[in-house]
């Protein structure tokens, strides 16, 4: 038995615009996704989860039927968990050589589903890391992200950039633009996440920018600025400049608000954040719904979010120094 965990992740800057080749700057935070594999004598899968946002499940299957989940969770919740789940363990048994390997994979996540904080991306990082520590096969973390990616790709239908990948599985704050993806130097950064326990649908979104970048030229310039922003937060990373950091991360709303991603819930936490003097305040990932992340080395941030109608959970989240790792083996 191996349990191995990896971490949620927030974008500070670029997210959306690295669709387009632009860099994009994630960074992993303290709220972890737990992943226990234990071998079986045959060649089945059996996969519990508990999660923050669902009640839990447990599905069994193997090359002879179907599986069908024994609990009360909405059908595409365990379609998509397992999803993601046999995707972990196809790059597992690959990366191991062993092709019928069947496992019990338990997933424990704090991280909320689908709201923009890298929780598929964790489970699978977390799961290819178990599942082959299990079978006696230990991967480099460059070999891990990447088989992480092409997990996410299979079970999204090729729709996955490396930055939540790379990211969880690396750990700290990374700078990714296409396929190269590094870690950059972070100060500790005070993150602040609201939650409006929804969530947007990325392909719509992402579909909705591009039309947009189509039609307007002054969009296409939103997304290439927000290029040119990033590269402004990377070094004001560097500097551990927070102030700058902050004022960044309002421009970047500002930027996706335009390119029409943001949402009236996002907004008013947006907005809760910088009535409470937080340093800077953004929505993450995909928009639409979902999670802001705001700077406040203050309370006054959470405490304001867990006042604002819209808003269901508000969480301190320090960046995460530490990707992958075992927890127990
Ligand atoms: O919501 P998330 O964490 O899956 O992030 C989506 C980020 C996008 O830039 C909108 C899409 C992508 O694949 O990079």
């Amino acid at each position: 038995m191996v349990t191995s965990s990896a971490p949620g992740k927030v974008y500070l800057f670029g997210e959306h615009a690295v669709v387009y080749g632009e860099p994009a700057v994630p960074c992993a935070i303290e709220r972890r996704a737990r992943v226990t594999v234990t071998e079986r004598a045959d060649d089945r899968i059996r996969v519990h989860a508990e999660d923050l946002s669902l009640d839990g499940f447990t599905v069994e299957y193997g090359s002879d039927a179907g599986g069908t989940p024994d609990v009360n969770v909405s059908e595409s919740v365990v379609e998509a968990g397992v999803r993601y789940v046999d995707a972990a363990v196809e790059q597992a048994r690959d990366a191991a050589d062993a092709p019928s390997a069947g496992f019990d994979v338990d997933v424990e996540s704090e991280i909320p589903l689908g709201a923009g904080l890298g929780s598929s991306a964790a489970v699978v990082s977390a799961a290819i890391d178990a599942a082959t520590r299990e079978l006696g096969v230990e991967l480099d973390e460059a070999e891990l992200a990447d088989r992480a990616y092409r997990a996410e790709f299979d079970a999204q239908d090729g729709e996955a950039s490396r930055a939540d990948t790379y990211c969880v599985t690396v750990g700290g704050a990374v700078r990714v633009e296409g396929d190269d993806c590094r870690s950059i130097e972070a100060p500790d950064l005070p993150l602040v996440v609201g939650f409006d326990g929804g969530s947007g649908d990325t392909g719509e979104l992402v579909a909705g920018v591009r039309r947009l970048r189509e039609e307007y030229d002054f969009a296409a310039d939103t997304v290439e600025t927000v290029g040119d922003l990033v590269r402004s937060g990377e070094d004001a990373l560097a500097a551990g400049d927070l102030e700058e950091l902050g004022r960044l991360m309002n421009f970047n709303h500002g930027l996706l608000a335009a390119l029409g991603v943001s949402s009236r819930s996002l907004d008013s936490m947006v907005w809760a954040a910088r009535d409470a003097d937080a340093l800077g305040a953004k929505l993450t990932g995909a928009g639409g719904g979902g999670c802001i992340v705001a700077l406040d080395p203050t309370d006054e941030t959470e405490t304001a979010l867990a006042f604002t109608p819209g808003c269901e959970d508000a969480f301190r989240a320090e960046l995460d120094r530490e990707g992958v790792r075992v927890e127990a083996a």
